[in-house]
């Protein structure tokens, strides 16, 4: 069963992520769905732009925890390195509609969208702290580069949520609506704006928006070295441990 749904409206791609039960958190599986959907798009000249949403209450609750506590033995070639490569690879417009929760890989990803959308329900955390793991998806640079040192560290170390309003006046989102509707209604009106402007002109502001990647493909190597290292720890052990017998972490006796 695919818990991406990938659907064609004209030149919009859309990608909704459809594990409601879950909150979305990304299955392997579904890695692969949205990078394979990525990819396809970059090379298909009809698709101009695309939109990333969530089905549900919640946006995306990130890694699926079980995921974390299965073995790696290639970091670099597993699905979610595979899907954050193809991120900073795209190379046309990605919009994402956020509506309830966006958590880890859930709120890192909109760090690459050229415009985010939320409805007053979005809550954004980054909480690889508490979980012993490290940043991931180049959130290590682009969110001190978006909100300054002071509140990457609120947001990275403290493991803090940052609630609609707040995401609104660090723009880490662009504009906040009263419901799911209005907000997936003015995404895709923007979409088809964006789908509508000339396509030569549009894709080289945007890469000039982006500049170079070559320095977020660089920390983002370094910091999958570190979050390999990370996920066999025993902080990160007793997290995850934590987090699926529903109860609080002790990080009291590990050194
Ligand atoms: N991986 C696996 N399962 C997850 C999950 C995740 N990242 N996030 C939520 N779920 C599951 C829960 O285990 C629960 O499953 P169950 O009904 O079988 O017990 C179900 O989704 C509902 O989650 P719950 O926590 O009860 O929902 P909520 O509405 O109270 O809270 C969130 C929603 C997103 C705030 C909360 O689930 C959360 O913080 N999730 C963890 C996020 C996280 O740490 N992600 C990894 C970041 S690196």
């Amino acid at each position: 069963m695919t818990e991406v749904v990938v659907s064609r409206s004209g030149p919009i791609l859309e990608l909704r992520l459809d594990r409601a039960a879950k909150k979305n958190a990304l299955t392997f599986a579904m890695y692969e769905a949205l990078t394979s959907a990525l990819l396809q798009a970059r090379s298909d000249a009809g698709v101009r732009v695309a939109l990333i949403s969530g089905n549900g209450e919640t946006f995306c609750a990130g890694n699926d925890i079980a995921d974390f506590m299965t073995p790696r033995s290639d970091f670099g070639a597993a699905p979610p390195s595979r899907f954050i490569e193809a991120l900073v690879a795209f190379d046309k417009p990605l919009i994402a509609a956020v509506h309830g929760p966006a958590v880890g890989i859930g709120a890192t990803m909109l760090l690459h969208c050229d415009l985010v959308y939320a409805s007053t329900t979005a809550r954004l955390r980054m909480p690889f702290v508490s979980l012993g793991l490290v940043p991931e998806a180049g959130s290590s640079l682009l969110l001190p580069r978006r909100v300054g040192d002071a509140v990457a560290a609120e947001i990275l170390l403290l493991g803090a949520w940052v609630d609609a309003g707040r995401a609104l006046e660090l723009r880490l989102v662009n504009s906040v609506f009263p419901s799911a509707t209005e907000l997936i209604a003015f995404a895709r009106a923007r979409a088809s704006d964006l789908a509508a402007s000339p396509v030569q002109a549009l894709r080289a502001t945007r890469a000039l928006l982006k500049g170079d990647p070559s320095a977020v493909r660089a920390r983002i190597a370094e910091e999958a070295l570190a979050f390999a290292k990370s996920l066999t720890s025993a902080e990160a052990k007793e997290a995850f441990a934590a987090f699926l017998e529903r109860r609080a972490p002790d990080f009291s006796k590990l050194v």
